[in-house]
């Protein structure tokens, strides 16, 4: 949440902000600002969408070599152009960037006021630009060190970036709990919140630890320390990222791309770990700690939102293929409550991003109570990913769709290889299931490929049911955190209320629900409890529900009593959901861009949420 970008070099800053804020808009889209510095620290600001931003530069100046940029998911403040960043120092002298949260805001505010400061914003982020000025001017100190003293009276989360208008030539970035990447070029350095807005111009890429200050210099020096002032080494890593993956290459939003990428991406997502022919599965992570994690007392999965839905999926794969006792948390409850946890246990963190705060968090208290910690992440040097034990990249490039799409079913592909893989060592599974499962998983792909020829009929459906207020997704089995997933891609794209249930539970309060009005889209593919879904949905069209269902082709019963049934191939059970979610993922796409919302970038949401 919140995304900053920053360059000091030899080119002109200010098209590199804009084109980095494009990027990393994802993060936050409430406000966006830069502030350039040529001979004196220009800043600009503007509530809305980077364009508002890209508009309103038309009658700014636009030099400097150095500069910084901010796009803003709103935490203290409410969106406008006063509580927009970059935010000044009292004096002016000082301009910063920030991602994150000073929890201890309101303290150092009142001390603050003592002194004389005055506040234009209600953001805690102008508070720490003051404090650094206040800092600064008592003991006449160079910005990095003002800035590491700064630090260490903040609590809480930050990435920031710090311009000081009589330092000219360097920029000054610091991290804790969110992240800031930064980019080496040829005397050009470019800092950022993810990769992304950096791979056009550079693969060497350091990525900046807790507790660390960075400052960089337009002669081409960078220096790296500790908040407690010892002088680091940086690593330079290579970035594996191309240009392409950012871009929408034809299609009208990212998240359809990253639909139809699905193929692709679940492919992989398994290369090199899955060799069907010979019957075996490796995973690095899993053979490296492999006792370890065969011999778990239990596993417990921690992960928020969509990655949560992936995790519930992987309670069912891992209990069925692998017998392993599951437990999947909402990493935000799981961190405040004080669970039982203990060195037996193997806590598997799943999230895209690798980013999450609550997730991040969770982790680090099931660290410090023995737990192997096991990362499913997508953002290669992501936090998340550099403080587990072990873990495995979920391989399905840059996702920029606010909606997760492409990373769920990496996740699911991933999960179901690791449960196959466990099952396989812990004798759970027979060799010929185990080798019919690794069948069915390498043909998935081109399953998925199939399910997105009914791409017209699903758009059709949506144009039936664009305008009801409400929608009701049922499921059982594998495919009830597939109904929840539905729900959610539904309301958070097109701001319909929706809610998924295991179908069978609907007799216990969602019943009351239905009448002519109601769609309700049932996942019916199972082979187990077949009957009993069937029944469920008889008995929304005695209430004269609006039945939609996803059925395995070929299925004649439920196509008899459904008003619209989409087929998906057929597959084993525990591999239902990779294909069950893609039409739900079309669903909502396609109502998203009919009610004209839009669909990237859906209103209160984002992504890689750095704040608790
Ligand atoms: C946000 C995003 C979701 C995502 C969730 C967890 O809510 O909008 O798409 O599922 O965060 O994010 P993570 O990066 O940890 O998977």
């Amino acid at each position: 949440m919140c995304g900053i970008v920053a360059y000091v070099g030899q080119k002109d800053a200010y098209p590199i902000l804009i084109n980095g804020l494009k990027r990393l808009e994802y993060r936050g889209y409430d406000s966006a600002g830069v502030a350039l510095f040529e001979t004196d620290i220009i800043v600009s600001k503007k509530k809305g969408k980077v364009q508002e931003l890209v508009n309103f530069m038309d009658t700014r100046p636009r030099n400097g070599k150095i500069g910084i940029g901010h796009t803003r998911w709103a935490t203290h403040g409410v969106p406008d152009d006063i509580n927009a960043h970059p935010h000044s120092s009292g004096n002016g002298r000082l301009t910063l960037v920030h991602n994150g949260i000073i929890e201890n805001y309101a303290l150092l505010k009142a001390a603050l006021e003592k002194e004389g400061h005055k506040f234009k914003s209600e953001t805690d982020t102008e508070v720490l630009v003051h404090l650094i000025e206040e800092i600064q001017k008592r003991d006449n100190l160079p910005l990095e060190e003002a800035v590491r003293i700064a630090l260490t009276r903040v609590i809480g989360a930050y990435a920031i970036v710090v311009l000081d208008e009589n330092e000219p030539g360097k920029l000054v970035g610091a991290r804790k709990a969110s992240p800031l990447v930064i980019g080496i070029g040829e005397n050009e350095f470019f800092l950022a919140s993810d990769a992304t807005p950096i791979i056009e111009h550079t693969k060497r890429v350091v990525y900046l630890n807790d507790e660390e200050i960075a400052v960089v210099r337009q002669s081409g020096e960078m220096e790296i320390k500790s908040i407690n002032n010892e002088v680091l080494t940086p690593f330079i890593h290579e970035l594996d990222m191309e240009i392409e993956m950012l871009e929408k290459g034809g299609y009208d939003y990212f998240m359809l791309k990253e639909i139809y990428e699905q193929p692709n991406t679940i492919a992989d997502c398994m290369r090199g770990r899955l060799n069907a022919e010979e019957g075996w599965i490796k995973l690095g992570g899993v053979d490296e700690f492999a006792n370890r994690i065969a011999n778990a007392q239990r596993f417990i999965i921690a992960a928020c939102g969509t990655s949560w839905h992936a995790g519930l999926i992987g309670e069912y794969l891992f209990e069925e293929l692998a017998r392993m006792p599951v437990e999947v948390e909402y990493a935000s409850e799981l961190r405040y409550r004080n669970p039982i946890i203990t060195e037996k246990d193997v806590v598997i963190a799943l999230s895209q991003s690798g980013e999450t705060a609550d997730t991040l968090a969770a982790l680090e208290m099931a660290k410090e109570k023995g737990a192997l910690i096991y990362g499913i992440v997508n953002v290669v040097g992501s936090s998340i990913a550099r403080m587990t034990d072990a873990g495995s990249y979920i391989h399905a490039g840059p996702e920029i769709g606010v909606a997760s799409t492409k990373a769920f079913t990496a996740q699911v592909t991933l999960l179901t290889m690791m449960a196959l893989r466990i099952g396989y060592q812990r004798g759970t599974i027979s060799e010929s299931y185990f080798r019919l499962l690794l069948n069915e998983l390498a043909s998935i792909p081109a399953k998925v490929e199939r399910v997105m020829a009914s791409n017209q009929l699903i758009e059709y459906i949506a144009g039936e049911i664009k305008d009801r207020p409400n929608a009701l997704y049922l499921g059982r089995g594998y495919n009830f955190p597939i109904a929840l997933e539905g729900a959610l891609k539904l309301k958070e794209i097109s701001y319909i209320h929706a809610e998924g249930y295991p179908a069978a539970e609907m007799k216990h309060g969602p019943i009351a629900l239905i009448d002519e009005n109601m769609p309700v889209i049932v996942i019916a593919t199972n082979k187990s409890a077949y009957d009993k879904i069937v029944s469920n949905i008889q008995e929304v069209k005695a209430r004269k529900g609006f039945v939609i269902a996803v059925v395995t082709e070929g299925d004649t019963v439920i196509s008899e009593l459904a008003d619209h049934t989409i087929e998906i191939p057929d597959t084993e059970e525990p591999l239902t959901p990779l294909l069950s979610v893609i039409p739900l993922q079309l669903l909502s796409y396609h109502i998203a861009v009919m009610r004209k919302c839009n669909v990237d970038q859906p209103r209160n949401l984002a992504k890689s949420v750095t704040v608790e």
